[in-house]
């Protein structure tokens, strides 16, 4: 594919935030030639090397009681190099959703011959494993893991750990284009190949998201997705005494890392997850608040956003979730200690004059589920590692 090279970055300790780039062809041949660096501003990443990432990387596949129509679509957009795990928090009950997830899966790979995983969020093995890691937190008072998406990711995050893998990307399961998917884990790819820390993040920003009301508009930014990056622009202006716009991606639901990353940073449940993943990035390494990962703080930590050329068609589900989105985003900006009173005001007006809250209310905390790294992961994985295959789609 040939990208835009990254040609503003920011700095915020050591992170590094690099402003947006776009794809600018999704194809760049076999035979073509470019200069490795730097020619028109446009780098070629050629189909090896994003072959070689995608190798390396697994793709969760967070679901809950989505058109079954859309999950198999979306499974059949992803690189077929890379570990497909889906996690599930279907019904069971009435009519078994999660069976008919799985009956799809296993077919899909059957007939690709390709390794997936599919897990239930209400699995009683998985929960005993996350347990005995010392995972207690992402339990409900009967010893199940909780509901969420956000959850859903840490059984996802673990998994792919178990089976060895470098990187783990995030796709929704509620997408109506297969293309769009297959374009989001190859810019996850070019991400990845252009980075030079062994700690680094990709995050999609839609070229549009069409809406329809009579005839089609392809809308380029939403109210949610505007606010929130106004917000976080707030916090890192404010603390680098710089103004800039350089976040564009905070609310961004389809993400990569490398697992060496994903590990050091909590999930927080709800809308709020990555937020926050991006809020304790500056937490942790922006040089603000003492680090305890010096390893990390030598290598850097390096954000990419990638402009998709695809457009974002999912499933609306209404003003309700909109609001929550908002208020789930907003709200781990306000809570941070890094987060000065200028920004909470804006926040605070913000979220009242787009009534998703009271005025006076202040918004709720996150829930944050601890990071990976806080718990025993060999644990975790002895502990499943002889009940893998019950997890496997491509049973013999
Ligand atoms: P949005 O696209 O960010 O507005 O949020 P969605 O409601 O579409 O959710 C994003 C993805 O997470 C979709 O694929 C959902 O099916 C999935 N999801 C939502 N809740 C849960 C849950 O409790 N567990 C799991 N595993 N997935 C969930
Ligand atoms: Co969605």
């Amino acid at each position: 594919m040939y990208i835009e090279s990254p040609r503003y970055t920011e700095r915020f300790g050591s992170v590094r935030i690099n402003d947006v780039q776009k794809v600018v062809a999704l194809d760049s041949g076999l035979k073509s030639e470019i200069p490795p660096y730097g020619a028109m501003g446009v780098i070629k990443i050629s189909e090896e090397t994003i072959k070689s990432f995608e190798d390396k990387m697994a793709i969760v596949i967070p679901n809950k009681n989505e058109k079954l129509k859309l999950f198999e679509g979306v499974v059949s957009g992803v690189p077929h190099d890379c570990l497909v795990i889906v996690v599930s928090n279907s019904q069971r009950e009435d009519i078994d959703r999660f069976r008919m997830e799985k009956d799809t899966l296993n077919q899909m790979c059957r007939y690709t011959y390709r390794q997936a995983f599919i897990i239930h969020q209400k699995d009683t093995l998985v929960a005993e494993a996350m347990k005995h890691a010392g995972y207690s937190k992402l339990l409900d008072e009967n010893g199940l893991i909780r509901d969420g998406k956000a959850e859903g990711m840490v059984i996802g995050l673990l998994m792919a750990k178990l089976a060895e893998k470098e990187y783990v990307g995030f796709v929704d399961a509620d997408n109506y284009s297969p293309g769009a998917i297959l374009e989001y884990v190859r810019n996850y790819a070019a991400g990845f190949s252009m980075a030079n820390s062994p700690y680094a993040m990709v995050r999609i920003l839609w070229h549009y998201k069409p809406k329809f009301s009579g005839g089609l508009y392809f809308k380029k930014w939403g109210r949610v997705s505007e606010t929130t990056n106004r917000c976080f622009n707030s916090l890192v202006s404010f603390r680098t005494s710089f103004e800039t716009n350089i976040i564009k991606t905070g609310n961004a639901g389809e993400h990569a890392m490398s697992l060496k990353l994903a590990e050091l940073l909590p999930y927080a449940s709800g809308y709020a997850v990555e937020p926050q993943e991006l809020i304790s990035i500056f937490e942790q390494f922006g040089g603000t608040l003492p680090s305890s990962h010096i390893d990390v703080m030598k290598h850097g930590v390096e954000l990419f956003q990638i402009e998709t050329r695809n457009p974002h068609l999912h499933e609306e589900k209404g003003l309700d979730h909109l609001q929550e989105m908002l208020l789930g985003g907003l709200s781990t900006v306000y809570h941070s200690p890094l987060c000065d009173n200028e920004t909470k005001q804006l926040i605070l007006s913000q979220l009242t004059s787009q009534k998703a809250l009271k005025s006076k209310q202040k918004p709720p905390k996150p829930y944050l589920n601890p990071p990976p790294c806080e718990i025993d992961i060999q644990k975790f994985v002895k502990f499943i590692e002889p009940h893998v295959k019950n997890y496997s789609a491509l049973q013999e």
